[in-house]
């Protein structure tokens, strides 16, 4: 897709105010408007994907390789999912099974792929769009929006972007306590639910954490769901230049009322974000991960923000709130589980402060000068030390961040660099 590359607005001179100028749509923002955000450590830019797959330089669209296998040779997971999703990817006696093209091009070998190819029936391609992380593709002529987020064992930025089984189950159980919290009635609250998982069953032989794979449905349409038509922001487009315009203004300039810009960005982003966050955080022990491409701003037609949809549910879990809270393990499986606050400090210090608030910020003080990164920051830390006050049982009293060494599964461990946190007290 190249939306208004090039085109305007009948009488808007190149540069003019985006107020006279549509806002593209969500899979345009996705791939284009992402330029000079991945900047924040020196493996943010990185990708093993193919070009042609990438979301920026590749295809906008490609083919996703699809079987048919028995429902009883694969595992599935649901959470609630739209009966249109259900009936598209499980029907009858089958789960459908997709593979991202580079797999199936450069890990022929893979046993799983094997497994697939050989116990299923191939059927036509799904025609995808990659989104930003590259490995979640929105699916393209469904009435239903959605995305599938696939495996896909290159590195793109830190990670390896395996979707192993116990990642999938993980997913679905998190997005099932998240859809029965749903923000504990704040009204700006939304997220993107993955309301299907489809994986191969473990391998006798596999004595290790479990390297079977498969994928997950993921509803684009955010939850709770609203009547009206609304259009999604992803956060990182907020302040990301244009691919095709590089002199375009970032969105925030333009969205933000210029009569008070802090005001604006304080109130309808980064107070409601922080909200969230520990929000989520003291009532399930889930540490969201708000950073820009975690977070999508959703607008209604007057380009008032609504509410904050956060997606990307492979979220960290304190199991110290869980108990403290008395939450029940419920459906959660061992992955991803913390009992201490260094990934809490991970995800709100660096994604939420540093990978995104800060270049939110960044955006707006070079259009206004006498704005100071400290403006943003001390509302901040005010409001998270208000709702969270107990934070310091739970928290380090330093930033915490990855270190560059990683642990047999190739995972980065983590480090304390000292700094004091910014964002909170
Ligand atoms: N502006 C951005 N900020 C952060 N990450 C970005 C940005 N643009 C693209 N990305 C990519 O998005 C991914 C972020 O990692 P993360 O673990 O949040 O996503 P994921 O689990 O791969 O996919 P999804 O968010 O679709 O569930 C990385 O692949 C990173 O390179
Ligand atoms: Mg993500």
């Amino acid at each position: 897709m190249r939306w208004p590359v090039g085109t305007r607005t009948p009488g808007a001179n190149h540069g003019s105010r985006l107020s006279t100028r549509p806002i593209p749509p969500l899979e345009y923002l996705e791939r284009y408007r992402n330029e000079g955000t991945r900047t924040y450590s020196r493996h943010a830019a990185y990708s093993e994907c193919r070009p042609e797959y990438q979301p920026t330089i590749g295809a906008s669209e490609f083919d996703l390789p699809c079987w048919e296998l028995p429902r009883d040779a694969v595992q599935v997971y649901r959470a609630d999912p739209p009966p249109a999703l259900e009936a598209r990817y499980l029907p009858a006696d089958r789960a459908l099974f997709v593979v991202h093209p580079q797999v199936t091009a450069d890990a022929g070998s893979d046993p799983w792929l094997v497994r697939t190819v050989t116990l299923g029936r191939s059927i036509p391609a799904l025609r995808v769009s990659p989104g930003s992380s590259t490995r979640t593709l929105f699916v393209l002529g469904d009435a239903h929006d959605h995305a599938l987020k696939v495996h896909f064992p290159f590195r793109v930025s830190r990670y390896g972007r395996r979707m192993r089984n116990e990642v999938v189950a993980q997913a679905i159980a998190a997005s099932a306590e998240i859809q029965e919290w749903c923000g504990g009635g704040d009204p700006t609250f939304a997220f993107l639910r993955e309301v299907i998982g489809v994986a191969h069953p473990r391998s006798e032989s596999d004595t290790g954490r479990g390297e079977n794979w498969g994928y997950l449905v993921r509803d684009l349409r955010p939850y709770p769901r609203v009547g009206e038509d609304r259009s999604l922001v992803p956060g990182f487009a907020l302040y990301g230049r244009d691919r095709f315009e590089p002199t375009l203004d970032p969105l925030i300039v333009d969205l933000a009322d210029a009569g008070d810009p802090l005001g604006w960005t304080l109130h309808n982003v980064m107070l409601p974000i922080i909200r969230h966050w520990v929000g989520c955080y003291r009532s399930l022990g889930f540490i969201l991960e708000p950073h820009g491409q975690n977070v999508l701003v959703e607008l209604d037609r007057e380009r008032a923000v609504q509410r904050l949809v956060h997606r990307d549910l492979s979220v960290g879990i304190d199991m110290r709130r869980r108990r403290d809270q008395g939450v029940p393990d419920g459906a959660l499986n061992p992955y991803n589980r913390f009992e201490n606050g260094i990934f809490a400090s991970i995800a709100y210090d660096r994604f939420l402060g540093g990978h995104f608030f800060g270049y939110l910020a960044r955006a707006l003080m070079d259009r206004h000068p006498r704005l100071s990164i400290d403006d943003f920051r001390r509302p901040c830390r005010e409001a998270f030390g208000r709702l969270f006050p107990d934070h310091d049982r739970y928290m380090p009293r330093s930033q915490h961040y990855f270190a560059e060494a990683r642990d047999t599964h190739g995972k980065p461990l983590h480090r304390d660099t000292g700094e004091p946190p910014a964002w909170r007290p």
